[in-house]
């Protein structure tokens, strides 16, 4: 997420002299402007508290491996977190000083939204830690100089502590007190010419200026501090918004500029010899910056940033969206190139933009790319038992080990980036992927204009509210997306509106069943099935029909969906444990490992050189009663693609696959291919040649 050191091809100096040159002379000293009610634009739809919705099934099982995993024993032995200064100890890997927050911030929403005691403890002990030593100014975290205070890590440690209060009321009131006390220095600091915002001269927080490009990272906690926890500062609050919106646009950051047709950087599918190495053009920071307009938005009501945050969304969709919903970005956006890859915090941030920006926007499509990325660009650079991780994924990706001819082809990445383990490239991701599914089910079920509730994240889940004086409780288990059923037991103490979401590929055959009538879906044009409840106990169920859906690229290319679900090619494989090596290339500390941090190198054993004939599909579904524990592993998920393929000709380069072949060369006879999940698949093929095969049995 930050510049890595390995590569250190993109310096600070590089990175503001190349690029695009954007407008932004005429932003200098511009503020939001006033309103005389300073009141903040609502969402369409609210989210609920942390702690409101609980995982069940598959989901729950998922968290729960992921709290035994890597995102749940940080805080014991990883250096980055059990060793940082925030809590008095001296390993940090960089000046930025975020790492420890960025484990706060998904921890936080995994230990409530799990209910997990154990990680309750363990967040409550960090945070209480922090709060003890916040600094007599109101400083927050270790930093006693201004040459070494940076406002960015405490975005994140702030967005922590917002869902904390949410979730604990007990601790709400000591955590709003520390937030007011360091809102008004931040705010002191921001006056002083943007100090703590822009590096100057003989500091070093932030050489780069990754601060300035996320200062709305700033503005989730502090509107939720302004609308709930004013006091009698809601003036400083609203100042403090508009000043770092201020010192980021000073600083060239000012995404407005940047989410406009002609500005932001548009390539087709062909292969680029330059990166766009701009900070704007970071993959990590592209998916935080889409939830720009709507932080400015919601203070200025100003419209224009509502639709331009609707072109931010269209204009990543159409250049640089990856096949499994997020960003390929190695780190900086490349094309739409299928060997580049895109960075695991890129997917994490993706979740949660998604999530947040279709609560603004209400359109289905987004809720869709939100479910997107959780199913198959989060799990696809997980582990199955959630102990090791990708840096990089690959949507062509036929072994993950140390490319050793990668330099040439990975902008900002080091050769072990594809490798699964504890830090194989920068420890970003180490500490920032624990967020991305406590936070999809965060906001899975959402509140709706008209006082209802809407199930969005088709995950089993539950949730318990209040709607005024009505007591809710809703609990939805379904294999979704593994099968295509949902069932809802509902309870209410008065009549309520429930919605369903229907994603956008469903067909108009799937059907609802209400107390025992079925009948056909209806949804409104943003794609929700409003179903009106008595009060008392109710039963809704909903099956989804859809058919295998193929997305065509550039140059005779396509891939597979159904459902939600990204396919790719079945890859036998054999893994191997290898010790794990730090991100800077040197061995790894024993002490920020535990018996369970290995990195894995994985090899094809069958072939992974196909070209695919996509007018020959089939879908197989096996008995889903119940579903295996971890379902993101191979072969796991009951549901699985016949494809009619061939083997082809497929040259390396770099010491990975090359572009898919622009002519194919067929080498075999045609066969029915098994496709998986991507997510299932940790080595895999999702972006093929598509050729014409003699028809093929399917049922073989
Ligand atoms: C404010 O900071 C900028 C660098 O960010 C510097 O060029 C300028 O001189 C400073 N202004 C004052 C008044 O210190
Ligand atoms: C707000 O200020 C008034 C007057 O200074 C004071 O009496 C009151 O306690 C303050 N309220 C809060 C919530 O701090
Ligand atoms: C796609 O084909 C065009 C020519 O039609 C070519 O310029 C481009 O490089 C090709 N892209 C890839 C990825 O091979
Ligand atoms: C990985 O490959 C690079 C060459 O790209 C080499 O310098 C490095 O030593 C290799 N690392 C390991 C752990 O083999």
């Amino acid at each position: 997420m930050a510049v890595s050191v390995i590569a250190k091809a993109i310096t600070a100096s590089l990175l503001v002299t190349t690029g695009l040159t954007l407008p932004h002379d005429s932003l200098r000293g511009e503020s939001i402007r006033h309103r005389d009610s300073q009141d903040l634009v609502q969402p369409v739809y609210q989210s609920l508290p942390l702690g409101a919705i609980k995982p069940r099934g598959w989901f729950k099982d998922q968290l729960q491996l992921e709290a035994a995993g890597l995102a749940g024993n940080l805080y014991d032995f990883y250096r980055f977190v059990h060793d940082s200064m925030w809590i008095g100890g001296s390993t940090e890997y960089s000046v930025l000083h975020e790492s420890s927050p960025y484990w706060f911030n998904g921890v936080v929403s995994l230990a409530f939204g799990l209910d997990d005691t154990r990680l309750q403890g363990q967040v409550y002990d960090y945070m209480d830690y922090v709060l003890d030593h916040q600094q007599d100014d109101g400083w927050l975290g270790p930093e006693t100089t201004p040459e070494s205070r940076g406002l960015w890590a405490r975005c994140y440690f702030l967005l922590g502590l917002m869902q904390y209060a949410q979730a604990d009321p007990s601790q709400e009131e000591r955590i709003v007190d520390s937030m007011h006390k360091y809102i008004q220095l931040a705010h002191s600091m921001l006056k002083d010419n943007f100090t703590g915002l822009i590096q100057k001269e003989g500091q070093d927080f932030d050489g780069d200026g990754f601060g300035a490009m996320r200062a709305h990272e700033m503005h989730i906690p502090l509107q939720w501090l302004y609308e709930k926890h004013p006091r009698n500062n809601s003036q400083i609050i609203w100042e403090t918004m508009e000043l770092m919106i201020e010192g980021g646009a000073q600083a060239n950051s000012d995404w407005r500029k940047y989410w406009v047709k002609g500005v932001y950087p548009e390539v087709t599918y062909t292969p680029r010899d330059q990166p766009y190495d701009e900070l704007f053009n970071h993959g990590v920071n592209m998916a935080e910056g889409l939830r720009y307009p709507l932080a400015i938005y919601r203070m200025t009501h100003d419209e224009a940033l509502r639709t331009q945050t609707r072109t931010a969304v269209d204009l990543l969709a159409q250049y640089h969206k990856s096949l499994a919903g997020t960003i390929i970005g190695d780190e900086f956006v490349t094309d739409l190139n299928p060997i580049r890859g895109a960075e695991l915090c890129t997917a994490a941030e993706m979740t949660f933009s998604m999530a947040y920006i279709y609560q603004y926007l209400g359109d289905n499509d987004l809720a869709d790319w939100a479910e997107q990325v959780a199913f198959n660009a989060v799990p696809g650079s997980i582990f199955p038992d959630w102990w090791s991780h990708q840096y990089v994924q690959q949507e062509n990706q036929p072994w993950s080990r140390n490319l050793t001819e990668s330099p040439g082809m990975w902008v900002n990445v080091g050769s072990q980036g594809n490798v699964f383990g504890l830090e194989p490239n920068y420890p970003c991701c180490t500490v920032n992927h624990p967020q991305a599914y406590p936070k999809f089910l965060a906001n899975a079920f959402t509140l709706t204009e008209d006082g209802g509730i809407a199930h969005v994240h088709l995950i089993p889940g539950s949730v318990t509210t209040s709607l005024g004086n009505n007591k809710v409780t809703i609990q939805a288990d379904t294999n979704y997306p593994f099968g295509m059923n949902l069932q809802y037991t509902i309870n209410s103490d008065s009549d309520f509106t429930f919605y369903v979401r229907i994603p956008g590929w469903a067909d108009q055959s799937s059907t609802i069943n209400v107390g025992g009538k079925t009948s056909q879906i209806s949804p409104s044009d943003k794609g929700l099935q409003k179903v009106e409840l008595g009060k008392g106990s109710s039963s809704v169920s909903v099956t989804l029909e859809t058919e295998p859906r193929v997305v065509t690229r550039a140059n005779n290319t396509a891939a597979v969906y159904y459902g939600p679900l990204l396919y790719s090619l079945y890859i036998d494989s054999k893994v191997s444990e290898v010790t794990p090596i730090a991100f800077d290339g040197s061995a790894m500390p024993l002490s920020s490992t535990t018996g369970h941090t290995h990195d894995h190198v994985i090899e094809p054993t069958s072939i992974w050189n196909v070209a695919i004939d996509t007018s020959q599909i089939k879908m197989v579904h096996a008995d889903a009663s119940t579903l295996s524990n971890p379902i993101w592993d191979l072969g796991a998920p009951p549901v699985e693609l016949r494809v009619a393929a061939v083997e082809i000709d497929w040259p390396l380069e770099y010491d990975t696959a090359a572009d898919p072949p622009l002519e194919p060369k067929i080498t075999g006879k045609p066969f029915s291919a098994r496709f998986v999940p991507f997510g299932s698949a940790k080595i895999h093929m999702a972006h093929l040649p598509v050729v014409e095969l003699a028809k093929v049995d399917l049922e073989t």
